[in-house]
């Protein structure tokens, strides 16, 4: 999804405005602008691709400013465009302005400007915005009370920011439904600086101070934050340190964020363990606001995500299950928030989401509210917009997660759901003590586990330089593991373009089988486990049709080993934290096969970090 940056400051703001895209370039995009304003002066720059694009721009046009914003667009509405690409301006150039989200009602607002002698240059929802802050200026005094009257009209979610040369000190800015933090710092000489951006890592290193606007909150930025609620009163920000260090970010001696995030992954279960499970192997979510009292009475629980979260959500039905007793559905919150989920008062929804922000996940949680239903929501950003529309949130902890294809969000999300289960199946007395204590115990063996398991690259790179030719690969595993071959199948197609599917091992003969041949290997996920016999029999049968069969088994698993023409192991575990290992050699093999084939495994085609449009 689209990015926005805002600097006001003594630095070069073309290069802080182009780190900052830089550092946004994770959430999508296809093409790349900014404006800056000098001595009174507005430039718009704009190129469609990548920001070097960008760069090479501003370059041979040799101009800076003392304020400016800067956007990445992934398209919405109008093809990827260096006409459609943001900033957009008024007709006589004076005012510019960047936008994320959807602007519900652009159409009749186009209509009523188009009326009054506007005339459009994009195709894009956008551009109403810098000319309704014109027609206002006609009729107001201030650029402030323009912009006011202009946000007023807007229906939709939405993250804007503005500059223009009648108040050439000011960034204008409003958020509604779209994320947008402000920040402040000092920078060497003492002198202030004010920024803003659709998410922390745009200001990292730089600010260290930020606030996370909330809906309906407007002001502008100019020797200090002048922030104002829905309803016009003045407000103070409540500035937060800012979490997030640079490591985080930064790329470290990772070729891509991808791999670096990969290879997190064993120290973010160690930070999760660390930080949920006390001396005395007690269960804790402090942040939660649901007290247990109630959730001992929970009598369905409805888990609603998309995309990775949901594979995550698919196995912690079954935890939910297997070991609180308490009836679970996982699905897409695209259908959910559309479904009559006939949900009683005892019923609580679950929202999942790295980002905070997806659309249909937020629009299902407005849904549940609608009828009155609690909200829980595990998310990797406590101030996101789902955290903030939840009754109770559960931290992922797994740190910033950079690259589009999800990985250690999505073992976090799947840790973090199990320990969830664990502590309901303990306040509802499914769960005694020795049980909860062994389960514990094989849960701290997992990072030294999945480190071994993030060894394996060599038999890796020998199956990506097989998978690279292929144009089909299908995924099968059952129960714990059926969403390992969903989410293996997601890694793959996400970032190789190589269509791949993840399906029930169970319905390979009602369907999938037809696709078998040499030329469609097939990915079976066969660990240790009362699973293990059923995947044989698939196995054999994908053999007996001449496929091509790569199995994720248990170390030392012999029988396995000699029916699969490849094996990739992992350490023996229950069958139930299996999923926690099994995916590894999945992300790593989708990583490395995209790599082979020449993709941008950080920033896939046509694909957004956290997809806030519906
Ligand atoms: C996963 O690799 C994809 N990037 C995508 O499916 C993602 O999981 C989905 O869009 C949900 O995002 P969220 O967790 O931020 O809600």
């Amino acid at each position: 999804m689209c990015g926005i940056v805002g600097y006001v400051g003594q630095k070069s703001v073309a290069s802080v405005l182009l780190v900052g895209l830089e550092k946004l370039e994770y959430r999508g995009y296809d093409s790349a602008g900014i404006a800056l304003v000098n001595s009174n002066e507005l430039t718009v720059t704009k190129a469609k691709g990548r920001i070097a694009h960008l760069e090479r721009a501003l370059r041979l046009k040799n101009i800076n400013g003392t304020i400016g914003i800067g956007h990445t667009r992934w398209a919405t509405h109008g093809e990827p465009s260096q006409t459609n690409a943001h900033p957009h301006v008024n007709t006589d150039g004076t005012i510019a302005v960047v936008h994320n989200g959807i602007i519900e009602n652009y159409l009749s607002l186009m209509e009523e400007l188009i009326g009054k002698g506007y005339v459009f240059a994009s195709e894009t929802d956008t551009e109403v915005i810098p000319h309704l802050v014109d027609m206002y200026l006609k009729e107001v005094s201030s650029v402030q009370e323009a912009f006011r009257k202009s946000i007023a009209r807007l229906e939709g979610k939405y993250a804007i920011a503005m500059v223009t040369e009648k108040e050439p000190e000011k960034i204008f800015f409003v958020r509604n439904g779209s994320p947008l933090i402000l920040a402040e710092a000092t920078d060497v000489n003492g002198e202030q600086e004010l920024f803003l951006a659709s998410d922390a890592p745009a200001f990292i290193p730089l600010a260290k101070k930020v606030y996370y606007l909330k809906n309906g909150e407007w002001g502008y930025l100019n020797h200090g934050l002048h922030l104002f609620n829905d309803k016009d009163v003045r407000i103070e920000p409540d500035l937060q340190d800012l979490k997030i260090d640079v490591g985080q970010v930064l790329l470290g001696e990772f070729e891509h964020y991808m791999l670096k995030e990969i290879h997190e992954q064993p120290d973010i279960v160690q930070k999760i363990l660390t930080e949920r499970i006390t001396e005395d192997n007690k269960i804790r979510f402090d942040e939660l606001e649901l007290k247990p009292e109630f959730l001992a009475g929970v009598g369905r629980f409805i888990i609603q995500a998309s995309g990775t979260s949901l594979n995550a959500g698919r196995i912690a039905k079954l935890y939910f299950e297997n070991f609180a007793n308490v009836t679970t559905d996982a699905d897409y919150s695209s259908e959910f928030r559309y479904r009559n989920p006939v949900a009683g008062g005892d019923t609580v929804v679950i929202g999942i989401s790295q980002s905070g922000e997806t659309a249909d996940t937020l629009a299902g949680i407005y849904e549940a509210r609608s009828k009155f239903l609690k909200v829980l929501s595990f998310v990797n950003n406590v101030n996101s917009t789902i955290a903030r529309e939840s009754d109770g949130i559960i931290d992922l902890f797994a740190g910033p997660e950079i690259g589009v294809a999800s990985t250690k969000a999505y073992i976090a999300e799947v840790l973090n759901l199990l320990l969830f289960s664990i502590y309901l199946a303990e306040i509802r007395f499914m769960m005694d003590e020795s049980e909860k204590i062994e389960i514990l115990n094989q849960l701290k063996k997992l990072p030294d586990q999945m480190r071994k398991v993030l060894t394996h690259t060599a038999k890796i790179h020998e199956l990506a330089e097989k998978l690279k030719e292929k144009t089909s690969v299908l995924f099968l595993g059952r129960t714990y593991n059926f969403a390992t071959a969903l989410e293996g199948a997601l890694k793959l197609k996400e970032i190789s373009y190589i269509h791949a599917e993840g399906y029930a091992a169970g319905e390979f003969k009602h369907g999938p089988i037809a696709l078998i041949s040499e030329d469609v290997p097939v990915i079976v996920v066969a660990p240790k486990g009362e699973m293990r016999t059923k995947m044989i029999s698939n196995l054999q049968e994908v053999k007996a049709r001449k496929g091509q069969v790569i199995a994720v088994v248990s170390e030392n698993d012999s029988e396995l080993a000699g029916l699969a023409d490849k094996v990739l192991e992992i350490p023996e575990t229950p069958e139930f934290i299996s999923s926690l290992l099994t995916i590894l050699p999945l992300q790593l093999l989708s990583y490395h096969t995209a790599l082979k084939r020449g993709c941008d495994v950080d920033k896939p085609r046509n694909l957004a970090k956290s997809v806030t449009v519906e």
